[in-house]
Order: structure tokens, then sequence, then C-alpha cells
């Protein structure tokens, strides 16, 4: 039997209503901001995401999926956005004809992971980049976006947890620091850990594993390595989150899995689904467009899963919520009743109206029997008596009122009820 690929998931069904709604959260939040959509193409050269996320992250290294097209060219599917938009704003010069650009987007991304629960190889993310501001305003505003759409979706079981890695200065500083402590208690360590002395080194910090855990608790402190710059960056944040009222924890190893971050990293997490604790993740991103030849251009940003926003959103909830119901189902009574039946319904769908007919050629009983299966709110009943009167019988499901109506009043009956 033909089957989806591994990790990757059908969407459809009562989730599709949640998803609806969590889309129309995602567009009037970014609009309110002030942000516009932008969509990239899924594919990209492999180069964009090897330079911009970096050889030696589990994305790039373990995770991505790339290929060597017809034309010899090494492309690979999108496992983030970021390095995309930045990509797309230097192409077309986005942040030089405005001075901060601000993007929201709502894309599918894949990545090679081990498939979960909340864990696929294709899933979704929706994110907001603001370009162009190394202000702490910039930081907080995006922060600020992030909380807003999780609230509007309606969650309650998470927390955001804050931390900064202080300018590329300091946080060079603190690598080296960092990389001569570990070095010396190196025998101590997991053999992952250890090979990520050399490769990437403060990504150890968020070890699991408790033998390392025992070595990164007296390791050396990013926050002692910080310059003034930095910590007064970071109390600016802070202290604007403070001011809207988002309650925060700092979290001093945080470092998330990308290379492009410095300053403010943040994360929102919650207890409630498992391992996959992460709904989303951010942060600030200066050395990204000369990164990838675009000169200096600063920049912060997050993104949400939207998959593990929707799971929460279901455990929260008890259930993915309520389909859509159609204003309207029309029943038809015998062959003649159909041609009218069916201008009926095209004339009420085009001022707006969601209207149900039958194409089974099925019978009075089963077309109810449909009409409820659907959960439509009203029921018209056309057969010949109606059709000679140029009348149909509405039925308000809910309430079992019945009413007749002229054709051109039923519009005016379903907006009685609303
Ligand atoms: P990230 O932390 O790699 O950051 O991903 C952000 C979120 O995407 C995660 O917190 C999680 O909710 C979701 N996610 C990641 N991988 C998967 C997966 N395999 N299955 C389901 N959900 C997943 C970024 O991608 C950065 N581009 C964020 C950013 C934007 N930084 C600055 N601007």
């Amino acid at each position: 039997m033909a089957q989806t690929v591994r990790g990757m998931r059908d969407i459809f069904g009562p989730e599709i209503a949640a998803w609806h709604r969590a889309e129309e959260v995602f567009r009037t939040i970014s609009q309110a901001f002030g942000y516009e959509e932008f969509r990239t193409p899924m594919l990209e050269h492999t180069e964009l995401f090897q330079r911009g996320i970096g050889q030696e992250t589990d994305i790039v290294g373990k995770e991505m999926y790339t290929f060597v097209d017809r034309s010899g060219d090494s492309l690979s599917l999108r496992p983030e956005m970021t390095a995309p938009i930045v990509r797309a704003a230097i192409e077309h010069s986005l942040v030089r004809h405005t001075p901060v650009t601000r993007l929201w987007y709502n894309a599918a991304l894949f990545r090679h992971e081990r498939p979960q629960k909340g864990r696929y190889r294709q899933f979704h993310q929706y994110g907001a980049e603001c370009l162009g501001s190394p202000w702490p305003e910039a930081d907080a505003e995006v922060i600020l976006l992030a909380y807003d759409v999780i609230k509007a979706i309606g969650l309650t079981q998470f927390r955001l947890e804050i931390n900064t890695l202080g300018s590329s200065e300091s946080r060079a500083v603190y690598r080296a620091a960092l990389v001569d402590y570990l070095n010396a208690h190196r025998a101590e360590m997991s053999g992952d850990a250890q090979r990520r002395i050399d490769t990437n080194p403060l990504r150890v910090l968020d070890s699991k594993v408790e033998q390392d855990k025992a070595v990164i608790a007296n390791a050396p402190r990013l926050r002692d390595h910080l310059d003034e710059a930095s910590t007064a960056h970071f109390n600016a944040v802070l202290a604007l989150l403070d001011a809207a009222g988002v309650p925060y924890t700092i979290n001093p190893v945080m470092v998330r899995g990308l290379d492009y971050y410095c300053h403010t990293v943040f994360e929102f997490v919650t207890d409630a689904l498992g391992t996959q604790n992460a709904i989303g993740g951010g942060g600030r991103y200066d050395p990204l467009f000369s990164m990838l030849g675009g000169g200096d251009t600063p920049a912060v940003g997050f993104s949400l899963g939207i998959e593990r926003l929707l799971l929460l959103s279901e455990v929260e909830a008890g259930g993915w919520g309520e389909a859509a119901r159609p204003d309207l189902y029309i029943v038809t009574m015998g062959d003649t009743a159909r041609v009218p039946a069916g201008l009926i319904a095209m004339r009420l769908r085009r001022v707006g109206r969601t209207v149900v007919t039958d194409v089974l050629r099925r019978s009075v009983k089963s077309q109810m029997k449909d009409a409820n299966r659907v959960r439509a709110q009203w029921v018209a009943v056309i057969g010949d008596e109606e059709l000679q009167k140029g009348t149909v019988s509405l039925k308000h499901m809910d309430s079992g009122d019945q009413i007749e109506v002229p054709h051109t009043e039923i519009e005016t009956a379903l907006a009685s009820r609303e």
C-alpha cells in the first residue's frame, strides 16, 4: 500500500480547522506589529546553510536533505527560514530601501531527525525577522510578537527562557576560556561532548548527559565574560519585557543550536509535550548578513514550531476544537429540484454563505443524515410543491424551528439567527 515518507504527515480532518485558526492569528498579529509576509523557495543552494547555520551544527552536519540536481548543483530542502530570509534581503537590497525591514513567514521545513511525537522530518514554522536594528527595542518587539501569537492561540502552559551570548567579541573570549576548561576535564566527559569541544564548544553547555552536567556545573560562566555594552543591551531587553508584563526566566546555559546568534537568545518551552519541550526559539543574529556576504546588518527574530503549538493547544483544550459549520444544506426531493437547488446554492455562496448540496442523488432521508453529519446550521428542503410556489422550507437545526420563505428571502432568514 502507498504510504507517506517516514517522519512526514498528512494534515486533514478536525486538525485542519486548528491550522486555519492558527494561520489567521499569525496573519492578523504579524500585521498588527507592521510585519509583511515573505515566501521563499523550498530549495536553496546547500552553501547558504553551510555558511549561515554552520557546518558543525546538527542541522547542517546531520539533518539536511541535500542532493545534486540535473545541472550538477548541490541543493538542499530548507531546514529553517532565517538564512533564506537574509539571502532574500541581500538579493533584493531590502534593508537599503527600508532601514528596518519587518518580515514574517509560515513555511514548510525539512530536517532528517529521528521522528517522534512533535518531531517530524517535514514540519512547519511561523516566524518573524526584524532586519536592520541593533537596539534592544527590536529584540523586545519580536519577543512580544511571539508572545502575543502564542497567547492568541490560547496557550497558557509555556514559559519564556532568555539568555545573552554577548557581543561576538565577548563570545569569542568566553569560547576560548570554555575550551581551556573543557579540555582540562575532557576525560570526564561523554564522547559526544568531547567531540563538541573541538567543533561547537558552546553546545556542550546544554548536554543532557549526567556525567557532562557535573563538569558543566563548574564551567566558566558566559555572564562573567560579558562586556559592558552587552550587559546593558541585555538589561534593556529585560526592562522592556518587564514593562510589557511578559514573564520570563533567565537560563544562563541556553546557547541554541545555530551558529549565527549573538546577544539575546530565547526559547518558549513547555512541560506538557514530553521531550519535545521547545515550542519556539530565536535571538539576535548580527553576524549573519556578513557571513552571507551582505555587509553589516544587525537583525533579530524567532520561529515557532506550528505542529508543537497545535499539539499543545490540543492538550490544553482536550481536543482539536470545532470544525467550521456550513450555513446551509439544501436537500432536494425529486429530479426536477436539483437544478434550481444548485442555482440557489450558487447565489448564496457568492454572497459569502457556506452551502452544501447533494451530488450523490441520495434519498431525502440520507441527505438529512448528511446534513446532520456536517452539522449544517440550516437545512432547506426543495421539492415539486416548493418549486411551484417559489419557496423553500427552512429548518433551523439547533432550535428545530421551521419556516417557509421565498427563494429571494433565504439570505435574510439565515442572517436573522446570527
Ligand atoms: P530552531 O530552534 O531550530 O530555530 O527551531 C524553532 C522551532 O521549530 C523549535 O522550537 C520547534 O518548535 C520547531 N522545530 C524544529 N525542528 C522541528 C522538527 N523536526 N519537528 C517539529 N518542529 C520542529 C530556528 O529554526 C531559527 N531559524 C529561529 C530563528 C529565527 N532565529 C532567529 N530568527
